[in-house]
């Protein structure tokens, strides 16, 4: 079974789903020496195959990293009212951006179903099984284990953190309140202490016997030892990989994370209805106290208007996720990121 020890750096690229996790930056990630990752959530499962063959193709025979895959454990009922739906939808529609776009209320299914997306996985197993928002059905995880693969999932709090531990998890992605991209709790409408990411590793360090992960705002080298003198076992880093010439993130976003230095990243849920960290835009400021969705129907519900952002190019209506330390993104190749950060 894989182990971190192995690695050249204890560094995981982490998982960004919605076309960012190119085999391109998977595999440099992995030829670097690191763990690479693909972001699955939102992926057919045809289009995981595809991704998992093209990756594995472009690594090096004597590639030191690791491969993982990553998928949300998402819920099957949601709950939301025609009034709500109706007020959330004429929201978006009364943006002047939405203009003569085609917005509908979606249907079920809301979201792809994990045992389907994860068949192609167990066909050409990964090293690496990571999950966000919660715990997976104990099937999954009995089938991942019978296979030698080890699975991490994300906690943001000690109750998190046992949940992980009781499921039988063999590492916790602890992530802390900088992180970019959607937070991990289980529940978006529960209590939230949002502790940074070295509050949280020192916390469970002393609470958890599974190795730590440590994932929000590392962009250097110096917050990698912080975080391993703390407990932590390796990293997580996604905002840093975001500008890598690898990266499937369009030419606008990297360029807002570049030179956009004063824009605050701030957490919204007006994208997706569940609580992510972004770069603030026009979208964002716009949507401030209007009524949503619960996700992932707030996110299927915007995916037309965040595509038509994406067409013209336009970083004001596209969810630019960012984590709190952005503005240490540099324009680099993964090889040199992970040679900077390596020890
Ligand atoms: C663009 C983007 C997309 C993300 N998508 C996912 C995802 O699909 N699954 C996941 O577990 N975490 C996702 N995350 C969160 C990361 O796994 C990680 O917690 C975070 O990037 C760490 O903080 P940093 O961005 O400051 O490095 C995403 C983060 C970003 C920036």
């Amino acid at each position: 079974m894989f182990e971190f020890r192995r690695l050249r750096s204890p560094i995981i690229q982490a998982p960004m789903a919605g076309g960012i996790n190119t085999p391109e930056l998977v595999a440099a990630s992995i030829n670097a020496g690191v763990v690479g990752s693909f972001g699955f959530a939102y992926s057919s499962p045809e289009q995981i195959s595809r991704d998992i063959m093209a990756a594995r193709s472009l690594i090096h025979s004597d590639a030191q990293g690791a491969l993982n895959c990553n998928f949300f454990v998402v819920p099957e009922n949601f709950e939301a009212s025609a009034q709500d739906s109706e007020k959330a939808l004429n929201a978006l529609k009364s943006l002047e951006f939405s203009g003569n776009l085609e917005l509908n209320l979606p249907g079920p299914p809301y979201f792809p179903n994990l045992e389907s997306q994860l068949e192609p996985v167990w066909k050409d197993p990964p090293d690496i099984l990571t999950f966000h928002f919660g715990v997976p059905d104990q099937a999954i995880l009995s089938q991942a284990r019978s296979m030698n693969i080890k699975v991490g999932m994300t906690a943001t709090s000690a109750q998190e953190a046992e949940k992980v531990e009781k499921a039988g998890g063999d590492f916790i992605v602890a992530q802390g309140i900088e992180a970019g991209g959607h937070r991990g709790v289980f529940q978006p409408d529960g209590e939230d202490k949002k502790l940074k990411t070295l509050a949280l590793i020192k916390m469970l360090t002393g609470s958890s016997k599974l190795p730590l992960v440590a994932a929000g705002g590392i962009m250097n080298r110096n917050h990698l030892i912080e975080m391993t003198q703390a407990g932590a076992t390796a990293v997580q880093m996604g905002t840093a990989f975001l500008t890598c010439a690898e990266s499937g993130a369009p030419q606008e976003y990297k360029e807002m994370l570049l030179d956009q230095k004063t824009r605050p990243s701030l957490f919204t849920r007006a994208f997706s209805g569940r609580p992510a960290r972004a770069l603030e835009n026009e979208f964002i400021s716009l949507m401030q106290g209007q009524p949503l969705l619960p996700f992932p129907i707030q996110n299927t519900m915007t995916a037309s208007i965040r595509k038509k952002a994406q067409k013209l190019e336009n970083p004001e209506y596209q969810s630019l996720w960012a984590g709190e330390n952005y503005r240490e993104c540099r324009k680099e190749s993964v090889a040199e990121l992970i040679e900077r950060m390596s020890l």
